[in-house]
């Protein structure tokens, strides 16, 4: 074990402070959520490699990419010990994989609406790729307006004494959505309590120009490609 990781971890987690603030085995947990994000980063490489292949096979036969850009992230120690807290979860790395399916993170940005739909159907359409809940944030798009399609997978990670399955978060949306959900994830947290009902009528209307903005990109690549 490589406690100065673990040393490190404590400390940002807790901000410094030492002594009873925290669980006598929080060194025992702190250094096991160390060791569950390689699990969950090995997960995330096999469905990244999925997807990237799926991309080279469509540049390959269709001369075209389907997704623009994969970005992942493995949660960090202190966000799941935050998150198993304010959920009201046991703090323990079987509670953090019980009940979080957001450790391992994949964003994949695509360019037209359409292909987020082939995304998902061409992925969760793997043998080895289990679908464990599909929100579609798009034909139901949140109250704010955010707009996504949620999956969450659990895929097999083949261990030297074991296989584990491992859930993954993909969430795909287009340039167009991630624009929107960086700049209201960025404006959020710089208003936190400051948001008025204005600044979210905003956010909203801002969020269905870009709708359907992407709906007529969908239908002009359409005219254009399959004419
Ligand atoms: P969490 O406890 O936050 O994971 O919520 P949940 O389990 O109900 O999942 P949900 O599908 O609502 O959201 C999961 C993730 O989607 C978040 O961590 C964000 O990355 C993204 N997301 C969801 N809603 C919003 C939103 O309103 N704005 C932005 N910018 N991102 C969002
Ligand atoms: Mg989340």
């Amino acid at each position: 074990m490589n406690m100065d990781k673990v040393n490190n971890e404590v400390a940002n987690i807790f901000d410094g402070e030492t002594g009873d603030i925290f669980p006598s085995d929080t060194i025992e947990i702190i250094s096991s959520f160390i060791e569950v994000q390689n699990l969950y980063s090995s997960a995330i490489r096999e469905v990244s490699t999925k997807l990237e292949n799926l991309n080279d096979e469509f540049k390959y036969t269709k001369d075209r990419n389907p997704i623009h850009q994969i970005i992942s992230r493995v949660k960090s120690p202190k966000s799941i010990f935050y998150k198993l807290k304010r959920k009201g979860h046991e703090i323990s790395i079987e509670s953090a994989k019980a009940n979080l399916t957001d450790i391992a993170g994949i964003r994949v940005i695509c360019s037209y609406l359409d292909d987020i739909y082939l995304i998902s159907d061409l992925l969760t359409s793997q043998s080895d790729v289990n679908v464990i809940r599909i929100t579609d944030y798009i034909k139901s798009p949140k109250p704010n307006g955010y707009r996504s399609l949620h999956i969450i997978v659990s895929i097999p990670v083949f261990l030297s004494d074991r296989t584990e399955l491992v859930n993954v978060e993909v969430q795909i949306r287009t340039i167009a959505m991630d624009f929107w959900a960086s700049l209201e994830h960025d404006l959020t947290y710089k208003l936190s309590e400051r948001k008025t009902e204005a600044v979210v009528k905003e956010l909203k209307e801002c969020a269905e120009v870009i709708a359907d903005t992407d709906k007529r990109m969908q239908t002009l690549y359409n005219e254009i490609v399959k004419r």
